[in-house]
């Protein structure tokens, strides 16, 4: 299969022409990939079993873990789901369009190929332009997985997406680079107290302001223990992986940090290894020696939330065997960050 790129001229503004294509491929049972304001999404309707199929076998990916259902209009929800909860209710008027994703008891007419065989459903409202007017134009809900090979990092722009994807799917819808770089947040508001089961970009800050009570599935920020499973079924699998074994390292302070990752590291490079070190504008003269990417000023999570996923694939890409970061504070989006971080190094903290 050859994969078609289209690239949108303006991500604000995208012209009907330019997505025409696409729309009806995923009214039929196509693969499109496009981009959300999140990471870049892989598509099919998500009505049509057959077509989360073929999403799965594109990815890689496990069927029991489940995709979300991407709508256009707050009135799109109401055929997905069988009631939308005063929490959830809520949370739409306040964060969508936005990155946030909400699980619901799901609808008759959404099929269990696409929830993993679960009775809830996981329904998200992009505010990228692209993505609102392609999902538009397809006239059904789209179900869509980040666009990347199962275990590899989510692809923040369309080049990951072809690294990934090229040959696999029907087309990619080229938005340029994502704007916020890790994936949506995830409340579960299907039981009797809200649930966090993804943190993201929507913060768990900004999820208490507007429903006071909010609980927190421990796995977020600890490993799967045994016997306890996550609420969100990917949550289980060793996602946003390098290929390279990949240490986090701790600090009373940054001195202290960059010291010790400095140390680290050279141990490593003695030996002859590749090392990859992943740190912020703050630090980043403190390591003399390595491939050294700074994602950042630790002033700013957005902008190392935005840089996160594209330095894991450098690395892979430039073929380093051990990768150390530095670690950040675990409130606001720094729990996304640190989340995805812990993920990617299999919970090795040092
Ligand atoms: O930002 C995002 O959410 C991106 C863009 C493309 O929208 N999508 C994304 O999808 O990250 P994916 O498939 O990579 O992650 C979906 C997560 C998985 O961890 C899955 O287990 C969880 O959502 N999930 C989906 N349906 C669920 C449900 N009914 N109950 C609990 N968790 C669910
Ligand atoms: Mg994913």
């Amino acid at each position: 299969m050859e994969t078609k790129r289209v690239v949108i001229q303006d991500i604000q503004a995208p012209k009907d022409e330019e997505l025409l294509e696409a729309a009806k491929l995923l009214a039929g049972n196509g693969l499109v990939a496009f981009p959300t304001e999140t990471v870049y999404g892989l598509g099919a309707n998500a009505l049509d079993e057959a077509a989360a199929k073929k999403i799965y076998a594109a990815k890689g990916r496990p069927s029991d873990n489940p995709l979300i259902a991407h709508v256009a209009r707050m009135e799109d929800v109401d055929v997905l789901v069988k009631e939308i909860p005063q929490a959830g209710r809520k949370l739409m008027e306040t964060f969508w369009p936005g990155p946030l994703t909400l699980v619901f008891p799901k609808s008759e007419c959404v099929p269990y190929g696409t929830t993993g065989g679960l009775d809830t459903v996981a329904v998200r409202m992009p505010s990228h332009p692209v993505a609102k007017r392609l999902i538009e134009l397809a006239g059904v809900p789209v179900a869509a997985p980040s666009a990347n090979l199962s275990g590899r990092p989510s692809p923040t722009t369309a080049e990951h997406v072809m690294q990934d994807m090229n040959g696999r799917i029907d087309m990619v819808v080229d938005g340029g680079a994502v704007n916020i770089g890790v994936e949506s947040t995830i409340v579960d508001v299907s039981g009797d107290v809200p649930m966090l089961l993804r943190p993201g970009a929507v913060t768990i800050e900004m999820l208490q302001e507007v429903l006071g009570k909010v609980e927190i599935d421990p796995v977020i920020l600890g490993p799967v223990q045994d016997g306890r499973k996550p609420k969100a079924p990917g949550m289980k699998y060793r996602h946003y992986a390098p290929k390279a074994q990949m240490t986090l390292v701790e600090g009373a302070d940054l001195e202290e940090m960059s010291g010790k990752l400095r140390a680290l590291a050279a141990e490593k490079i003695q030996q002859g290894y590749q090392v990859g070190i992943i740190c912020t504008e703050e630090t980043r003269a403190k390591y003399p020696e390595g491939i050294v990417r700074s994602i950042g000023t630790r002033g700013e999570e957005d902008t190392i939330a935005h840089n996160l996923f594209a330095v894991l694939r450098e690395f892979d890409d430039c073929g380093v065997t051990y990768i150390f970061s530095e670690t950040f504070p675990k409130d606001h989006l720094g729990q996304a960050i640190m989340n995805r971080l812990c993920k990617a190094a299999g919970y090795r903290i040092v």
